[in-house]
C-alpha cells in the first residue's frame, strides 16, 4: 500500500514538536498477523463465543476455561513478530521525545523496543490475583485444551488475565498516564483504530482541546478522521516508517 498524502504536512507538524504521542488500536498488529478475537475461535475453541469468555462472568463461572482461552491467545501472539511500524516507532524514540500507548493487549511494541508503552485496556503478559492485585508474570504454554486450572495466589484467590474484560473499568493509573500523555502531546498520532470504544477514543480530542495536531494512518476512515488535521490513508508498517524517515533524514 502507498501512502496517499504529501509527507511535507506530516513532517511540518512534527518539526516543531517537542512531545510526539501515538495511541495505536488492532490495526498496529494486523501487519504482524496477530490473531483477532474471532480468529482464534478455531479447532475447540470455535464452539465458544469470544464475547462471552472476556467477561468477568464466564471467569467466576469457569475460570479453567477462561484460562486456556488467553494462554491460547499469549501463545498465537507469541508466535508472531513486531513488523516495521513497530520497529519505526523503537527507533525514532531513541531520538525524540516519542510516547507509546496501546489499546492492543499484545507485547508487539516492547518486544519490538518501545518502553514505559501504556496499556490503556491491559495485557496479555500481565497477570494478576482476582483477590489481592498481586502482579504474576504468566508462562506461554499452547496446550491444546479447553480448560487448564489457573495459577492459586499464596493469598488463596487465582491468578487471572491482566486484560479489560467487558464491563471492567479502565486501570485507572494506566489511563490516567494516557490522559497526560494526550495533554502533553504536540503532534498526536492515532494508528489503526476504529476510534469506536470510549474512554480511549476521546484521547485524541483531549490532545486536541490542548492545542496538538491530530494525524491519523489508516486505510480507511473512521469515527475520529474529522477531527484529525491530517489523515494519512495507508498502514501502519508502510506510513510510520516513510513518517520517521522523513523526519530523521
Ligand atoms: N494499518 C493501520 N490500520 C489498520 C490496518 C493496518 N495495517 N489494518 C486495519 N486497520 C484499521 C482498520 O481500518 C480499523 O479502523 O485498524 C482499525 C481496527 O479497528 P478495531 O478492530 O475496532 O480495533 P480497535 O480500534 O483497536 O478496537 C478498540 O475494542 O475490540 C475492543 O478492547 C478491544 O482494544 C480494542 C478496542
Amino acid at each position: 500500500m502507498s501512502i496517499s498524502v504529501d509527507l511535507r504536512s506530516v513532517v511540518d507538524a512534527i518539526a516543531p514538536a517537542r512531545t510526539v504521542t501515538v495511541l495505536t488500536g488492532a490495526g498496529m498488529s494486523a501487519e504482524s498477523g496477530v490473531p483477532t478475537f474471532r480468529d482464534v475461535q478455531t479447532g475447540l475453541w470455535a464452539r465458544y463465543d469470544p464475547m462471552t469468555l472476556a467477561t468477568p462472568e464466564a471467569w467466576d463461572d469457569d475460570p479453567a476455561l477462561v484460562w486456556a482461552w488467553y494462554q491460547r491467545r499469549r501463545a498465537m501472539v507469541t508466535a508472531v513478530e513486531p513488523n516495521d511500524g513497530h520497529r519505526a516507532l523503537a527507533g525514532w524514540a531513541r531520538s525524540a521525545d516519542i510516547r507509546v500507548m496501546t489499546q492492543n493487549v499484545d507485547d508487539l511494541h516492547e518486544r519490538a523496543g518501545s518502553t514505559e508503552v501504556v496499556h490503556v485496556h491491559g495485557s496479555l503478559f500481565a497477570c494478576r490475583c482476582d483477590t489481592c492485585g498481586r502482579a504474576y508474570e504468566p508462562e506461554v504454554v499452547d496446550l491444546d485444551t479447553d480448560r487448564i486450572d489457573p495459577p492459586e495466589c499464596d493469598c488463596g484467590g487465582l491468578v487471572r488475565p491482566g486484560v479489560v474484560w467487558f464491563g471492567e473499568a479502565l486501570p485507572q493509573n494506566a489511563f490516567a498516564e494516557a490522559t497526560a500523555r494526550a495533554e502533553a502531546a504536540d503532534v498526536f498520532v492515532l494508528v489503526g483504530t476504529s476510534g469506536v470504544v470510549y474512554p480511549a477514543a476521546g484521547l485524541p480530542h483531549i490532545a486536541r482541546a490542548a492545542g496538538a495536531t491530530i494525524i491519523e494512518i489508516n486505510p480507511h476512515e473512521t469515527d475520529l478522521s474529522d477531527a484529525c488535521d491530517i489523515t494519512i490513508r495507508s498502514t501502519a508498517a508502510v506510513a510510520i516508517p516513510a513518517i520517521v524517515d522523513a523526519c530523521t533524514s
